[in-house]
């Protein structure tokens, strides 16, 4: 059928034809905003789950909700490589300029450039050409001593005073939360602790990895207290269903029942792989109905262009060591691995694995579920690498 008229999606962040499943989340995110909106006390929701799930999406679409409700965003990605503040200073002193511009009295949203200047120059962050404000004055001793984690809850209280004053409510969105360093980690969750305290109009969204509670839970005890943690998975085959059949029906067209039913069990409902095999099967399929044969049909190139792209930029991430790592674990079959186990394959002892695993940890391809247990951050990796590398040498 007709390519361009192709209603699925495939791909990092690009929104579904339709967000199935997520109801509670984005009700939860609806109240939360209404909720700091009035200076009501509410957990701040940091999303968690796999690859591919639709954190980002999620995200995404909880932007909107609250830039429909009155929120100025701010919204930016954690990277391995960069550092927090060096991501946050941009779009802050952005804020505090549109702060700046809006009517009302008072020169807080000055005084939080003033701080910003002095925070920058605490954190040794710069940003090139751009000056935070020529004629503005860095204001000593407020956020500049350095200390992310004295410095940061201060700039976010004097961001925060100028949101309250202009009586503009401030949404914070953070993909990939994984990324920051524990000190990092600490230092948002302090700045956001001082903002509940302080019931001022600045919230934190944000989405990661499945180890983000545990690595905020290290970082602060009260991090349970302070975010809900609630964990964006597969779909139920009746959503599954659901995420193919509607925007397909929408243009007239539809799958057959054991069509919707093998497309479920190849991809357990993951929907990033419900968008591919959407995708293919449509361009497959000459016409209406989409049948089990013409699954079975893109099947293949679903799968090779999956190897192609989606598993193998994580692949193509791995040294040797960690790919025989990776494969040892894949041939333990799917879900978690006791650490052991993976040592027993590589016939090696369980002490050497530790940094191999730490670092794999850290490159946001295995988390550990429970204690001593690890399992791919990748829905469906351990069949990929089963593919890629045949045989553990
Ligand atoms: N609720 C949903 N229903 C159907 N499709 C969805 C849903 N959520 C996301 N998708 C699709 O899944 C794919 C992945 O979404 P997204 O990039 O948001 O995942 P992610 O969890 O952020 O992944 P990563 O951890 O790799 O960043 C996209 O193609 C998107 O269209
Ligand atoms: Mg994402």
């Amino acid at each position: 059928m007709d390519a361009i008229k192709n209603p699925f999606s495939p791909g990092a962040g690009s929104p579904p034809p339709e967000l199935v499943g997520r109801e509670g989340i984005l009700e939860q995110a609806r109240v939360l905003l209404g909720r700091v909106q009035q200076k009501r006390p509410e957990k701040s929701i940091l999303l968690t789950g796999l690859r591919g799930v639709g954190k980002t999406v999620l995200l995404n679409e909880i932007e909107r909700l609250a830039a429909k409700v009155g929120y100025h965003t701010l919204s930016v990605e954690a990277h391995e490589d960069k550092s927090l503040a060096a991501m946050l200073v941009p779009p802050l002193r952005k804020l505090l300029f549109e702060l700046d511009r809006l009517a009302g009295a008072g020169d807080k949203a000055k005084r939080g450039l003033a701080v910003l200047k002095g925070f920058m120059n605490g954190v040794k962050v710069t940003m090139g050409d751009v000056e935070v404000g020529l004629d503005i004055e860095p204001e000593k001793g407020a956020a500049d001593s350095g200390d992310l984690e004295s410095d940061l809850p201060n700039l976010f209280l004097a961001v925060a005073e100028a949101a309250e004053e202009r009586n503009a409510p401030v949404a914070l969105l953070i993909d990939e939360l994984q990324y920051f360093s524990p000190k990092e980690l600490s230092a948002l969750i302090m700045a956001m602790h001082r903002m509940q305290q302080r019931q001022l109009p600045m919230v934190l969204l944000g989405a990661g990895l499945p180890i983000l509670p545990r690595l905020a839970g290290e970082s602060k005890s009260y991090a349970e207290r302070l975010f809900s943690f609630p964990d964006i998975g597969a779909l139920s085959e009746a959503d599954a269903i659901k995420a193919l059949q509607d925007p397909t029906k929408a243009v007239g067209v539809h799958f057959e029942a054991a069509a919707l039913k093998e497309i479920f069990r190849l991809t357990q409902g993951y929907p990033y792989f419900l968008q591919e095999w959407g995708y293919q099967s449509w361009n497959r399929a000459a016409a209406s109905p989409i049948t089990l044969q013409i699954v079975q049909e893109a099947t293949a190139t679903v799968i090779q262009r999956l190897d192609a792209n989606f598993f193998r930029v994580r692949f193509d991430r791995l040294t040797p060591g960690e790919k025989q790592f990776m494969r040892a674990m894949a041939g333990l079959g799917p879900g978690a691995h006791r650490s052991g186990d993976i040592a027993d394959a590589l016939g090696v002892k369980i002490n050497s694995i530790g940094p191999g695993r730490a670092k794999l940890i850290q490159k946001g391809m295995i988390y550990s579920p429970t204690h001593g247990d690890i399992a791919f951050t990748v829905p469906l990796f351990d069949e990929f690498m089963l593919r890629a590398m045949p045989h553990l040498n």
